[in-house]
């Protein structure tokens, strides 16, 4: 497939052109930063013009695009002041939806987050383990991410062969970023993710998964290692964290309170890089 990566430079998107090259697919990384070259094109989402254009066709890079993953995005509050994470991300967001629409592709494959389901969790959840089901938005960051999924759900009906797989990742964790692993056994690691972290590598999975099992309409799936990050048993953290929270399946000792029961049934997602074998102690 001929696939565009919006947000191909950051930390996900590059384990993602990697996956999906290595895959076999012609890549078009889509960034406002990066190095110019084949298989990239720099853009600002931002401008609707350019990133329209950008998806109907650039010179010397694509005539058409067969699918779209899209995961630019200012990726956490506080680095720009609030507003402004809204109005970039909500405007990168519309823009290269309705441009996918206006440009006739149909598969889209895009970056949601756990913000998108109560991080960072001071209100407990109504239940756990998290699944697809509950959503909670708590700053400007998670409104848009919530904003993205009401929109996708409309536009799969103007098109109604169009498909739209929202991926709420957790906490993305790089090769190199293992190191306040270290903390794992403090019962207070995480406690903001509700224990859960993710690999770049195994994000880059997910949305392999999820291009492969495409179909019409939209479709949410949490997306995290099976595992806690946190050492302490998960039972002994649920009722520390969330007293009177009730639990509706039986807990691995270790299981993720972010439940990835669905994209495991559904997409075959199973995450390979876990933290008790990636973390070297120093
Ligand atoms: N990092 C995490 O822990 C995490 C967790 C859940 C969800 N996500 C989501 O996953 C996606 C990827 O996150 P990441 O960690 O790789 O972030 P990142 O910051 O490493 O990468 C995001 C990329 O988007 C690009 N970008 C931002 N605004 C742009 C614009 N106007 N035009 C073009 N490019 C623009 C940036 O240049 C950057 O390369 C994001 O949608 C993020 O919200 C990330």
């Amino acid at each position: 497939m001929r696939i565009a990566v919006t947000g191909s430079s950051g930390k996900l998107g590059r384990a993602t052109v990697d996956r999906l090259r290595a895959e076999g697919h012609e890549v078009l990384g889509l960034d406002l930063a990066g190095s110019a070259g084949v298989g990239f094109t720099r853009v600002d989402l931002t401008d609707y013009g350019q990133t329209l254009d950008a998806l109907l066709g650039v010179t010397a890079r694509h005539r058409g695009l067969d699918a779209l993953v899209h995961l630019a995005a200012i990726p956490v509050n506080g680095l720009v002041p609030d507003a402004t994470t809204f109005h970039s991300n909500m405007a990168v967001s519309f823009n290269v939806f309705f441009a996918a629409h206006r440009a006739g592709i149909r598969t889209i494959v895009y970056a949601s987050s756990i913000t998108a389901a109560g991080f960072p969790f001071e209100d407990a959840p109504p239940y756990l383990p998290v699944d697809e089901q509950y959503t909670a938005a708590n700053n400007t960051y998670a409104l848009v991410k919530v904003m993205e999924a009401a929109m996708a759900g409309q536009l799969v009906r103007w098109a109604p062969e169009a498909s739209f797989t929202a991926l709420r990742f957790t906490n993305i964790v790089a090769a190199g970023d293992y190191g306040t692993f270290a903390r794992a056994a403090d019962p207070t690691y995480r406690r903001d993710l509700i224990g859960s972290y993710v690999d770049a590598r195994d994000g880059a999975l997910a949305v392999s998964l999820a291009l492969r099992h495409a179909r019409p309409g939209h479709e949410v799936f949490n997306i995290a290692a099976p595992d806690s990050g946190n050492a302490v048993p998960s039972a002994e953290l649920a009722a520390a964290w969330f007293p009177g929270t009730p639990v509706r399946e039986p807990l691995g000792e270790y299981e993720s309170l972010f439940s990835t029961r669905k994209a495991q049934e559904v997409l075959g997602f199973r995450a390979e890089h876990l933290w008790r074998a990636e973390y070297v102690p120093e």
